[in-house]
């Protein structure tokens, strides 16, 4: 085929802007291009005002959420998450159990092969430096990288379910629960008046009440308590929760035993724990049946089928540092192919609030964590 060359480009038009007029003049000769640039201009400032919530001061955005939850912790500690702000950085391996994950999910995270895993465990606090008696929430964040696939994050808590079903009573339990300067503590009238209009989140509290801490975060399970769907390779979609169930008997403290350990005793103790062996976990899906609520302060009654989909086993403990755990966001909405969010809105509002408090964290400088520059593991 014979080489054709390109057609002699357009002819350029000779400058139209006589030397020396000005900037006004020359928009005025050109009105019309004028005002197709300020309409595309104010379109996109326009953009950005209502994306940034300039324009619905009213509409609730991740920055109003991410600026109550800072307002519970006093204001906010740089360069730490936002909440659960004190934590440390696991490893390990989580294998499926093909036959019976995939029945339920495509995801490449179950075909039975060990997928590499970063997490962390933290306490749910907006302070990095909180007293470990002190603090009533314990999770886990997970990212399942699996060579070559699709990867999965999640981040759950040892709470038997959430206080709130929809980020606004997240808001507001936030707002209720900023301490005031002078006490140091919430508002008791601000936290009554909340909880007389929120009776899922008094719900919860008496669940709370109810449950015993675990020990520790070896022996302590966690709970997505949002539901997702499943998806399985023949298209079928179903409405499930998973829990990390701790294959370590459970243990508890009595309250004054727990009010005698250090300020740090989670962590020691987990970093002790880890030098004996790995620490496991089995991965367990409960499926909704036909009108379970879809509300992450709803619990599902105990009876509902189960499936075992694999085993997690942690090999590494190290503390928060640049580039391990501390750096990443465990965002639970990046979901494998094989799993998809559901109509539980609390993951989407998690989403955007999460990345707003990576955003703040990554920017700032950070102070090394209450347990720093420690690690302990058996990984070979
Ligand atoms: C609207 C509801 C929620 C909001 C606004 C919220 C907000 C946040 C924020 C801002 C962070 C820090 C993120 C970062 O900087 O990386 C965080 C961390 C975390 N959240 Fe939530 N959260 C919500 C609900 C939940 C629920 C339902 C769970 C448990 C199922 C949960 C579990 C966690 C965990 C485990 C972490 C720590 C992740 C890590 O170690 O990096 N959150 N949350």
């Amino acid at each position: 085929m014979p080489y054709v060359e390109d057609p002699p480009a357009a002819p350029v038009p000779p400058e139209d802007h006589p030397p020396g007029e000005s900037t006004l003049a020359l928009l005025r000769r050109h009105s019309g291009a004028a005002v197709g640039i300020a309409v595309v201009l104010a379109a996109t400032v326009g953009g950005f005002a209502y994306v940034g919530g300039f324009l619905t001061p009213d509409r609730l955005g991740a920055d109003k959420i991410a600026n109550a939850l800072e307002a519970t912790g006093g204001g906010a500690h740089a360069g730490f998450r936002r909440a659960h702000a004190k934590g440390i950085c696991i490893a390990g391996t989580f294998t499926g159990t093909a036959a019976a994950a995939r029945g339920l999910s495509s995801a490449g995270v179950f075909d039975g092969r060990p997928v590499p895993v970063t997490g962390r465990f933290a306490e749910a606090t907006p302070d990095p430096y909180a007293k470990d008696p002190m603090v009533g929430v314990r999770s886990m964040a997970l990212r399942l990288q699996p060579v070559g696939g699709d990867e999965w994050r999640m981040a759950i808590n040892d709470t038997p379910g959430l206080h709130v079903s929809t980020p606004e009573a997240f808001y507001e339990n936030a707002l209720a629960s900023v301490p005031d300067p002078k006490t140091g503590k919430p508002d008791p009238a601000k936290v009554a008046a909340y909880l007389a209009k929120h009776p899922e989140s008094a719900a919860f509290l008496a669940r709370m009440k109810a449950k015993p801490l675990a020990s520790g975060f070896a022996n302590d399970s966690y709970n997505s308590i949002d539901g997702f769907l499943f998806v399985a390779p023949d298209g079928t979609q179903r409405l499930v929760r998973w829990t990390m169930q701790a294959e370590a008997p459970f243990a508890t403290l009595t309250p004054a035993a727990r009010a005698g350990r250090s300020a740090n005793y989670m962590f020691e103790d987990l970093l002790a724990r880890a030098t004996t062996g790995p620490l496991k976990w089995r991965l367990v899906a409960t499926l909704a049946q036909p009108g379970d609520p879809n509300r992450a302060a709803e619990v599902w009654p105990a009876d509902r089928p189960k499936v075992d989909l694999g085993e997690l086993v942690i090999d590494h403990v190290e503390s928060e540092a640049m580039g391990n755990c501390r750096d990443i966001n465990f965002d639970p909405l990046v979901l494998p192919a094989g799993m998809l969010p559901s109509d539980d809105p609390i993951p989407f509002a998690r989403s955007a609030v999460y990345a707003t408090s990576f955003r703040r964290r990554t920017r700032e400088h950070t102070p090394p964590s209450a347990v720093a520059n420690q690690s302990a593991g058996t990984r070979p």
